[in-house]
């Protein structure tokens, strides 16, 4: 089995005053006997002071998003080599609160998950239907579809690189509402993504981690993390609480 991969997106909270969090995080993971690979994105202004923070710790700092040039004419973008220089180990790509508002297309979100790779950035690559799409029962075509149009071709037979991609399934519904997929949903989802990604990409593709993301909380993480193909989870809200996140850590 892989390890897990437990990732905090903070989306845009975070200001100096909550470093002293992510301090908090560091010591509980220094005491825990934890297995699993710990991540936290945050808003750029803070990546370079919490890698520097975590420096000492084995957590991954990472951030929301990046531009997939690396360089240019793009006012108030950042890149993912500018994100790597500023000591970014990882980066949300095409979270659905990008795509719904930035109009990120899974071209758009293939071409930023390439760029990670290219600047040495883990990716995560985020994929979820709507609930209208999960009632009307396209849910898998949509959640294929996507995987299919995200996750970049060049990547297929990079062997090594592969495994340090991981894709998220987050249905939009279960975001910040509460609302969780049944265990069942959940595996269907993760099954379906895996069985893309090894078509797209190739075997190599069974080493990534596969996490579940929406409303996961130190009540239900241990339940989601046990389900068939969940290789780890895509924290929001909790991941804002270094005692709540910490939980969710150890269901792992
Ligand atoms: P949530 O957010 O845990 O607050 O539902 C998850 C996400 O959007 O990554």
């Amino acid at each position: 089995m892989k390890t897990a991969l437990i990732i905090g997106n903070w989306k845009m909270n975070g200001v100096s005053s909550d470093l002293a969090e992510a301090m908090v995080l560091m010591k509980l993971l220094q005491v825990s006997n934890h297995r699993a690979r710990v991540g936290l994105c945050a808003p750029p202004t803070l990546v370079e002071r919490l890698a520097r923070l975590l420096a000492a710790s084995d957590i991954l700092v990472g951030a929301g998003d990046c531009h997939a040039e690396a360089n240019g004419p793009f006012t108030g973008d950042i890149s993912a080599e500018m994100l790597a220089d500023a000591g970014a180990k990882m980066v949300i790509v095409g979270h659905s609160e990008r795509r719904a508002t930035h109009n990120e297309t899974d071209a758009m979100v293939g071409a930023k998950a390439a760029a990670a790779v290219r600047a040495g950035l883990e990716p995560v690559i985020c994929v979820g239907e709507t609930l209208a799409q999960r009632e009307s029962g396209e849910a898998l075509d949509v959640i294929g579809a996507q995987v299919f149009g995200s996750v970049p071709e060049s990547l297929s037979n990079a062997g090594e690189i592969v495994s340090r991609v991981a894709v998220a399934y987050e249905p939009i519904w279960a975001i910040g509402t509460g609302l969780i997929p049944t265990i069942a949903q959940i595996e269907d989802a993760h099954r379906l993504i895996r069985e893309t990604l090894v078509r797209r990409l190739g075997p190599a593709a069974r080493g990534v981690n596969i996490l579940y993301g929406g409303s996961v909380t130190p009540g239900n993480a241990a339940q989601i993390l046990r389900a068939d193909e969940v290789g780890g989870a895509l924290v929001g809200r909790a991941s804002l609480k270094a005692h709540h996140f910490m939980r969710i850590i150890e269901a792992a």
